[in-house]
C-alpha cells in the first residue's frame, strides 16, 4: 500500500505510522508527504527519514482549501503513485476535486469518538461536555466535516484533574496505536 500523508503540525502520527512500517508490523511504503505549513515539523520528521516532501501552496488563505491547491495535491500524490491518503492532523476541509481525485482512499485521523465533537480541538470539546470518556477514530473522508465511515475507534478515559493539555496527549498515544492498525485493516479488507 503506497501512502501519502497531508499535515499540518508536529506530525506524531506520520512518525508512528513510519514506525509501524520499519517495524514490520504494516506492509506499506510513505511515498510523499505534504504540508500547507512551511514550518510544520511532519515535513522536517519526514525529511530525516529521507522521505520526498511538499508543500501546498494555499494562495493565502488561512483555513480555506482553495480548489487549485486541491486539484494540485491530488496531482502530486497521483505522479508519486499514492493509493491511499492519510490525513494526520490536516486542518483543512478535504473537498473537490481532491475527493474525487481518490475516491474512497483518504482517510482521516480524528481526537473524539466520532460523531461525537467533530471539528476543532475536540479533547477540549469533551472537558466542557463533562463525559467520562473520549477518545480517537479512524474514519474514510466524504464531503462532510469528520462524517466518513468509521475504520477503527479507541475509547480514551478521562481522569479527574484531566486538562486540554493532558487529555489530548492521552488521546494522541492512542492515536499512534490506532491509525497503522486501521491502515492495516483497511489494506486487508481491500487485499
Ligand atoms: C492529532 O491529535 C489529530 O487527531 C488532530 O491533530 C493532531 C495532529 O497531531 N486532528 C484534528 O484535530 C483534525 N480535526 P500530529 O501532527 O502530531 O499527528
Amino acid at each position: 500500500m503506497v501512502l501519502g500523508i497531508l499535515g499540518s503540525g508536529s506530525g506524531s502520527n506520520m512518525q508512528a505510522i513510519f514506525d509501524a512500517i520499519t517495524a514490520g508490523t504494516l506492509a506499506a511504503r510513505i511515498a510523499l508527504v505534504l504540508s500547507d505549513n512551511p514550518d510544520a515539523f511532519i515535513l522536517e520528521r519526514a525529511r530525516r527519514h529521507g522521505i520526498a516532501t511538499g508543500l501546498i501552496d494555499c494562495h493565502g488563505f488561512k483555513t480555506k482549501f482553495p480548489a487549485e491547491a486541491q486539484q494540485e495535491t491530488a496531482a502530486c500524490l497521483q505522479a508519486a503513485g499514492v493509493e491511499l491518503v492519510c490525513l494526520a492532523g490536516f486542518l483543512r476541509l478535504v473537498k473537490q476535486p481532491l475527493l474525487g481525485a481518490f475516491p474512497k482512499q483518504i482517510i482521516n485521523i480524528h481526537p473524539s469518538l466520532l460523531p461525537a465533537f467533530p471539528g476543532l480541538e475536540s479533547w477540549q470539546q469533551a472537558l466542557t461536555a463533562g463525559v467520562a470518556e473520549t477518545g480517537c477514530t479512524v474514519h474514510l473522508v466524504d464531503a462532510g466535516m469528520d462524517t466518513g465511515p468509521i475504520i477503527l475507534q479507541q475509547a480514551v478515559p478521562i481522569l479527574p484533574g484531566d486538562s486540554a493539555a493532558s487529555l489530548h496527549a492521552r488521546i494522541q498515544e492512542a492515536e499512534r496505536r490506532l491509525y497503522p492498525a486501521a491502515i492495516a485493516k483497511l489494506a486487508a479488507s481491500r487485499g
